[in-house]
């Protein structure tokens, strides 16, 4: 008994070794400290899309982004997509939750009115996440209990509690869409360098194509974490308008999706920033009895509680005319594309006889849903904030171009900042290589 014991043992000893001799095993120095390191993967992993524009499988619709939103009784994630409005039908929700699949709940679709008449438009899916599911994951299926899911593409869930590690930003502004060779770089400096002056913290740019210079603008701001960058290929899927009018434009989509992006990025913000403004890269939001927005934001919040929308004024200084004493007329930026704003402080009146679209500051939180010039649906009150408050100092082409000089305003608002702006300025251009140094002594 005692001989088979010791065999056995013996025998034990021979295999160990020869497994550490054909590497099954690790050598004993490494029994004592183990490198091999248990990796944890839930099973079955998801396919998570890697595009913001996504195609929802079976469908004519995409998918763009989805979001934790318990702000409504009865449903807790909110996917925004983009949805063929004639070809709408029962749509299930699936969840992944953390390591498994979830049961299908029903999908609650709801196409926003501001279509324009356009074949798609901007459309929030609401769903409920059903009982003990750690949501992390989301998609969309056309059948209560489909035979197979894996060539599903899923939208991971932003704004989950969890996952709240980032900063807190005081102001974030959302530009919708660059598209066609837009290179107008001078201007576009001018106004992220007021914007940052003014307290903004991120600029969220939906891209679609820019021109090479400012291209290259952007890439150099979103290294240095100002700007973040959404690319938006939308053309590579639909024929998307330029207009914002079906009947006079065409196209499947208004303004190449600007309504979409417009909700997508107040829903990014909502979880990271107090407030967030909705207006076009060449227009500054503009306060004139403060130094910057977050004095002027405390003083309209603390006279008007529970705001959701404040309204701001567009004003429209034309680019043709001139301000005479060309001091802001610097040669180091005469080749520099674009519109240099600190020249142009001719201001029209509105012409109030007609509609005057106004732009928005929000408080993302207090908004469900979004159009380009008034929020759609809210949890708050608007407040139309006077323009001797602020207004927007918006620098293009004349709307009113039959106005002479002499019928319009002086207003020279923009340069109580050029002192720390026009340094800025040089410094982002530099940065950018779009000013060289030798032009610079010229
Ligand atoms: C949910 O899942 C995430 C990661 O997938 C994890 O960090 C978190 O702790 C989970 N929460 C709960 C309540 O289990
Ligand atoms: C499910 O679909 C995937 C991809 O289309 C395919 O590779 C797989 O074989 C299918 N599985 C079943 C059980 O049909
Ligand atoms: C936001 O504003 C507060 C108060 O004005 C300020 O203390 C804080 O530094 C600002 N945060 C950022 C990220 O600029």
């Amino acid at each position: 008994m005692k001989k088979t014991k010791s065999t056995i043992v013996i025998l034990l000893f021979i295999v160990a070794y020869f497994l550490i001799f054909i590497n099954i095993l690790p050598p004993k120095s490494r029994w004592v400290f183990p490198e091999v390191k248990l990796v944890l993967q839930p099973v079955p992993a998801v396919l998570t899309s890697q595009q913001s524009i996504t195609p929802l499988t079976n469908t004519k619709h995409f998918l763009v982004s989805a979001f934790m939103d318990q702000r409504r009784t009865g449903f807790d994630a909110r996917i925004i997509g983009i949805f063929r409005r004639d070809s709408i039908h029962p749509l299930h929700c699936i969840f992944f939750c953390a390591g498994f699949f979830s049961k299908t709940t029903s999908a609650s679709v709801l196409v926003h009115s501001d279509h324009f008449g356009f074949p798609f438009g901007a459309t929030d899916v609401l769903c409920r996440i059903p009982e003990s599911c750690n949501a992390t994951h989301v998609t969309l299926l056309t059948k209560q209990n489909p035979v197979n899911i894996s060539d599903q593409l899923w939208l991971p869930i932003r704004n989950r509690k969890t996952h709240n590690k980032e900063t807190r930003l005081n102001f974030t502004v959302c530009i919708s869409t660059l598209f066609g060779d837009y290179n107008n770089v001078l201007q576009f400096t001018q106004s992220l360098e007021m914007y940052k002056l003014l307290g903004v913290n991120r600029v969220v740019i939906y891209n679609t194509n820019c021109g090479p210079d400012l291209d290259r603008l952007l890439k150099s701001y979103s290294q240095e974490g100002f700007v973040e960058i959404v690319p938006w290929p939308i053309n590579q899927y639909l024929n998307p308008s330029r207009g914002w009018n079906f009947k006079e434009h065409g196209g499947d989509l208004h303004y190449f999706g600007q309504i979409i992006t417009l909700n997508d990025c107040i829903y990014r913000s909502m979880e990271r920033s107090r407030y967030v403004l909705l207006n076009d890269i060449d227009e500054i939001i503009m306060p004139y009895q403060h130094d910057n927005l977050n004095s002027m934001m405390d003083m309209l919040q603390s006279q008007h509680s529970n705001v959701a929308e404040f309204l701001i004024e567009n004003h429209i200084f034309s680019k043709k005319h001139f301000e005479p004493s060309g001091r802001f007329h610097l040669p180091r930026w005469n080749k520099v594309p674009g519109v240099n704003i600190l020249e142009h402080i001719y201001r029209e009146d509105p012409d109030r006889n007609f509609y005057h679209p106004l732009k928005i500051i929000v408080q993302p939180r207090l908004v469900e849903q979004t159009s380009v010039h008034e929020v759609l649906k809210k949890f708050g009150q608007r407040f139309k904030v006077p323009m001797g408050v602020c207004r927007i100092i918006y620098i293009r082409v004349a709307l009113r171009g039959s106005l002479k000089l002499e019928q319009l305003h002086e207003d020279k608002r923009l340069w109580d900042f050029q002192e720390k702006l026009i340094p800025n300025v040089d410094k982002a251009l530099r940065r950018a290589g779009l000013l060289r140094e030798e032009e610079e002594q010229s």
